[in-house]
């Protein structure tokens, strides 16, 4: 069975949802790895409740960008991993794990790129006065939210409540996160 890390810098609702559909028997790769880039993150806390190794690194702990990648790298091919996914990893993805990982580094995003690119793209398109909003996962290359779409989901919205917004746009994250991890494995 192929072997996917997960990488998350905050809650890691969908690394979650990930870790649930393989022990659901609905993944068909295992999910071997998470990588959190800040320390205290909720995600480390779900992962450890989840059984899943878990390596927490700050770039800042290392020489240089260069150095901090060189380090997970290496950790990524002694775990064996073939696909990494991104889960609300809220940093560029550089040359070192681009070279190392090729097409085969996917990313999460909650608009329908290439609209609403960025940190807070639920809440600049709900200002924006967006009428159907959707989300969006993507093969990453070295640009923010960039890189070929893989797949999308949307559904369209005209009330007012953001909160209600939000969470029926992680609801679907948390639904097309494991079914396009499992075309793309099954395509690896
Ligand atoms: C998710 O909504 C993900 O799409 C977004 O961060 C959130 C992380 O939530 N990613 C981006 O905005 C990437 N630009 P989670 O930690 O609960 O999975």
């Amino acid at each position: 069975m192929k072997r996917i890390a997960i990488f998350a810098s905050g809650s890691g609702s969908n690394f979650e949802a990930i870790v649930d559909a393989y022990n659901r028997g609905e993944l068909n790769c295992e999910p071997a790895l998470c990588v959190c880039d800040r320390k205290g993150a909720y995600v480390i806390e779900r992962a450890r409740k989840l059984n899943v190794p878990v390596i927490v690194a700050h770039p800042r702990d290392f020489e240089d960008k260069a150095a901090y990648e060189r380090f997970l790298l290496e950790k990524l091919m002694e775990l064996d991993i073939d696909l990494i996914c991104l889960a609300g990893y809220m940093r560029l993805i550089g040359e070192v794990l681009l070279e190392g990982y090729g097409n085969r580094i996917i990313n999460i995003h909650p608009s329908l790129l290439p609209a609403f690119k960025g940190a807070h793209a639920i809440k600049d398109a709900f200002d924006y006065g967006v009428k159907v909003y959707g989300v969006t996962i993507h093969f990453v290359d070295e640009t923010l939210d960039g890189g070929k779409i893989i797949s999308q989901g949307a559904f369209p919205y005209e009330g007012t409540d953001f909160e209600e917004l939000e969470s029926r746009i992680h609801k679907l994250e948390h639904q097309l996160y494991p079914k396009t991890i499992n075309k793309i494995i099954s395509n690896l």
